[in-house]
């Protein structure tokens, strides 16, 4: 890949979330997160495993900074913990809490990586929790107060802000299949959940600003849905599926309102949020990118006795990673440029893309991970021709800096560049990091100094 490929000063880096890679759960005044609650409940996560230790970065990130240097990484999205920072929720700020991303940040600066930061990365605190969550509209003043905090800190030195992760993850995983914490199963709480995670992030959108925040976005998680069959009936079915999906969030946040058949579905089956006056108004808020986590497509045919939207899941043959998804970089490609068609965004960030394959260590110690390496660069392939094509790219953030804890699927599934051994938590370089670092060498214009 040639460096004219890419605009100049493209953001290349790794991803990361606090609640995956900190642990210290309990550490320096940190209160508990409904991941905490969560994985200490027994079943509810693969293994047994909790995020208490994690990759210890809350003690190694100066090595892990380290690290990032030797990849040559240009920028860095991490999370923020909002229990270590508020342990409450709300009120009382644990200085030793916001002293760790201080810290980090510094880190970062002097290793000339940019800081990207997302205030949401779905560890909430347990306090706000048991006063209803994010179903209650208190967690909205909550989290507008968290994001005042953080950025009144860090935003003379942070440029980079998202202030959710994958807010239909949340809604969905978190309350409707509750198989991530809370663990709640409720539809219609799922539904006005992702309503109170919008109006929560297009409130905080003005404060981050005041407090000096240059560019201001959200990362949200969108699969594109390609129909079985031309017929007209299948082609309906996956829009459908799309606006359910992606249309729900991202129509809201550029004015749109939501997606009109989506909305007369949830009505007839009761599941309509209660929106406020002015909650639709304060979602459009605008912003300064679009953080885009791409990972796989699905294909969509009409099935009209199917609930809620009259569509199903095909399979698609192909390649699969370990958390069976499709392997199709063709589908960021296609992503890119209808987003950036429908909705104009000044700027698009990929904040996620990545694969989890089991990693085999070879004798001499090395991890040679082709699979992982294929895939990252048929996804940059496909992004430099959305470039080419006109889409707003400034940036792409690999999912994930180094193995981590994978929700409910716990330490089993792999996605780092870095490997984690669990045992002793050294780290060791696969070759997809060093595959990365060429990647970023190769497309860096000399003047900047590719190191
Ligand atoms: C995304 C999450 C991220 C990670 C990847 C694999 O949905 O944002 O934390 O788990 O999937």
């Amino acid at each position: 890949m040639s460096a004219s490929r890419f605009p100049e000063g493209f953001r290349w880096g790794a991803a990361t979330a606090s609640y995956q890679i900190e642990g210290a759960w309990d550490e320096d005044g940190k209160g508990a997160s409904i991941w905490d609650t969560f994985c200490h409940a027994p079943g509810n996560i693969r293994g047994g495993d909790t995020g208490d230790v994690a990759c210890d970065h809350y003690h190694r990130y100066a090595d892990d900074v380290a690290l990032m240097r030797d990849l040559g990484l240009r920028a860095y999205r991490f999370s923020v913990s909002w229990p270590r920072v508020v342990p409450g929720g709300v009120g009382a700020v644990n200085q030793l809490g916001l002293d760790f991303y201080d810290r980090l940040v510094d880190a970062l600066l002097a290793a000339k990586i940019e800081p990207a930061l997302t205030l949401f990365h779905w560890d909430l605190p347990q306090a706000l929790q048991d006063r209803g969550g994010w179903a209650s509209r208190e967690t909205i003043d909550a989290f507008v107060a968290y994001a005042d905090v953080v950025s009144a800190r860090l935003a003379d030195r942070v440029a980079m802000w998202v202030t959710h992760n994958e807010p239909s993850v949340v809604a969905t995983d978190g309350h409707v299949v509750g198989e991530h914490a809370p663990g709640l199963t409720d539809p219609a709480l799922g539904i006005q959940v992702a309503h109170h995670l919008l109006v929560s992030h297009g409130l905080a959108v003005p404060v981050l600003r005041t407090n000096g925040a240059r560019e201001v976005g959200i990362a949200i998680n969108v699969w594109p849905q390609e129909p079985a069959t031309d017929t007209p009936e299948d082609v309906a079915a996956a829009e459908r599926q799309y606006a359910a999906e992606a249309g729900w969030f991202l129509d809201p946040l550029y004015a749109e309102g939501y997606p009109a058949e989506i909305m007369a579905t949830y009505e007839r089956l009761g599941w309509a949020p209660k929106v406020s006056s002015g909650d639709m108004e304060a979602i459009a808020a605008p912003i300064d990118f679009l953080g885009l986590n791409y990972y796989s497509r699905s294909v969509v045919r009409a099935d009209p006795a199917s609930e809620p939207f009259g569509t199903e899941g095909v399979d698609e043959p192909g390649e699969y990673t370990d958390v069976g998804w499709l392997v199709i970089p063709d589908g960021l490609y296609d992503l890119l440029m209808r987003v950036h068609r429908d909705h104009e965004p000044a700027a698009i960030y990929i904040t996620e893309n990545g694969a989890a394959f089991t990693d085999v260590v070879s004798s001499d110690g090395a991890i040679h991970d082709a699979r992982r390496v294929a895939y990252l660069s048929g996804h940059f392939e496909a992004a430099a021709r959305a470039v080419a094509d006109g889409a707003p790219l400034r940036g792409f953030f690999v999912w994930s800096l180094m193995d981590n804890f994978e929700w409910a699927e716990g330490y089993s599934k792999r996605f780092g560049l870095v490997r984690v051994d669990y045992e002793t938590l050294e780290r060791t370089v696969k070759d997809s990091g060093w595959f990365l670092r060429d990647v970023i060498r190769e497309n860096t214009p000399r003047s900047l100094g590719a190191s």
